[in-house]
Order: C-alpha cells, then structure tokens, then sequence
C-alpha cells in the first residue's frame, strides 16, 4: 500500500512491465498499463478528485447497489445518491496473490472488501441491508479483470444494480467505432429514454448515454482507426452502457479536465442495471468483466 487515508493505492507491476494501480477509495482502479507498461488504457481526468473527497473522474469506478439516479421514491435505495455508495467509501486491501504457471502467463490478482460495517453512517440508513462485497482485480499481460462478489449476510432479502463504470483512453473519438451490440435494444437517455434497436457499429459523433440491454453476444469491441483496440468481455452481467458526455456535458464537469478531453474517451460500462437483481439470504452473485487491450 501506498500513500496513506483516504489516498492510498495498491500499485502492482509484472516482470515484464506490465501495470495496475487502485486507489482504497472506491476501489477504483486509476491506471491500468499494458504492453510493457508502454500503454495506459484507462482515461483519468486531470482534476479527478484522488483523496476521497469526491468520487473519481475516471479509471474503473463501481457502481452499487443502484445505478444512475436511483427510484424516486418507494425503493430502498430511493435515498441513496446516484451510482450509490461503493465508489465513495474507503475498501479494505484483503491481499495480494500471483500465479507463475508459464513466463507468458504471470498474472497478479489483487482483493479488497467493502461491508457493511465499512460504509458511512448516512450510507448505512440510507441502505441498512447487510451486505459483504469482494472485489478482484487481476493484472495479466494483455488484459485486465476486474470481477465482483455481492453476498448477502442479513437475515432479509435485498435487491441490487451493479456497474463497473470503465473510462477508457482512446487517441481521437471521431476514429473509434463500437461492435457487437448489432440487434441490442438500447435505451437512449440523451432522447427522453426512448428504446432504439441497434444497427451495425456505434460511432459517436455528439453525446451520447445509452443503456444496452439483454445483450447475447459476451464481447463488446472497441476499434480505432480500423484497429482492433479493446475487447470487453462480459461475465455474467447483461447489460452496458456506453457515455460520452461531449463538448457541453464535458465542459460542465468541475472534474473533468482538460474539457476537450471527450475526444480521448469512451465509456463502455458493463453491469447490470436493467431492472433487480435479488439476493435471498445468503446468497452470492458474482459478475464482471475482461478487458483485453489489443494493442
Ligand atoms: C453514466 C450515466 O453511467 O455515468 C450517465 O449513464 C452519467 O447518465 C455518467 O452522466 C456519469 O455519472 P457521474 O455521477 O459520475 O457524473
């Protein structure tokens, strides 16, 4: 661990270079660099708030137990604030573990742990279920996972939404298309959440906050210029969304920095957002993601 409260990271490097930093708070993993070490992946604002004052603008926040605003009213996450309490409360570092089975196949999983114990006393009313969270992220050569564990440890049942809500880095956005979501119905939030069916790749050309639903196929690829640049892998989880706030939303974020910085990201989220997903006691859900960087 480095750094110390609410700014401290665990940082974890491969032999052959290879990177991953996550911050305590949130945890939120900041940096993620492959190729040596040569590529970071992850797009992080200049003014991302790094000593908990404020959730961070950038780098994989996860989002639970409700994504978005929650339910006006009527649901027991209705008080909490949008995207919950997960990616603003201090985790534990449970531990390190690596695996050396080939000199190609290093990787190094790091663990850390949120209760409910763990979050703060206004998380706690507004959201008093019993709850235990573990959540691993594993550094290999090209690709990173980042899987949670929900479990439910109180004695009454308890519904959920989780997200991972992942900025990555891209050179120029007028360049990059999205694949695989051809067929998906979506739900537009930049046109009054009316649902769309998808046709052929995503380009974004002006904001766009889109809520991808029921997808069958696993992978969602990110391509450049004509190049292959990530595939995101979904595992167990439904649904992505995909944001780019654009020139006016961009400019209106305090934290996002510098403001043409729109053109350097795409949000592709995976979670599990469309509706509940309940735990009767003592039940676990587990889901999450792997991001291949194809560079
Ligand atoms: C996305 C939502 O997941 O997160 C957008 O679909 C939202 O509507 C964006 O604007 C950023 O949210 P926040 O709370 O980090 O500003």
């Amino acid at each position: 661990i480095e750094g110390s409260g609410d700014s401290s990271k665990v940082v974890a490097t491969l032999p052959s270079g290879e990177s991953v930093e996550v911050l305590l708070f949130g945890a939120t993993v900041t940096s993620w660099k492959s190729n040596g070490g040569k590529t970071e992946n992850l797009w992080l604002s200049e003014k991302a708030a790094l000593d908990g004052s404020k959730a961070v603008r950038g780098g994989v926040p996860v989002v639970f137990p409700v994504f978005g605003p929650p339910p006006k009213s009527g649901h027991p996450t209705s008080s909490l604030p949008q995207h919950g309490f997960a990616r603003t409360s201090r985790w534990e570092f449970l531990g390190k573990s690596t695996s050396e089975d080939t000199v190609d196949s290093n990787s190094v999983k790091l663990d850390f742990g949120l209760y409910s114990k763990g979050v703060s006393e206004e998380a706690r009313k507004a959201w008093p279920l019993d709850f235990g969270l573990v959540y691993s992220v594993t550094l290999s050569k090209d690709s990173l996972q980042t899987i949670i564990n929900v479990r439910n440890e109180g004695e009454t049942s308890f519904e959920f939404q989780f997200l991972l809500h992942t900025y990555l880095k891209v050179n120029d956005i007028s360049k990059v298309a999205i694949n695989g979501l051809t067929g998906v119905s979506y739900i537009d939030k930049v046109l009054d959440a009316s649902t769309h069916s998808q046709s052929g790749s995503i380009t974004i050309t002006g904001e766009v906050d889109r809520v991808y639903q029921s997808i069958p196929q696993d992978t969602t690829s990110v391509v450049e210029d004509g190049t292959p640049r990530f595939d995101v892998v979904r595992d167990n989880l439904p649904d992505t969304v995909v944001w780019n706030p654009w020139v006016e939303k961009a400019k209106a974020m305090g934290d996002f920095a510098p403001d043409e910085d729109y053109k350097h990201m795409v949000c592709v989220e995976v979670g599990a957002v469309n509706g509940w997903q309940k735990l009767e006691k003592g039940e676990v859900f587990e889901g999450g993601q792997t991001i291949k960087s194809l560079l």
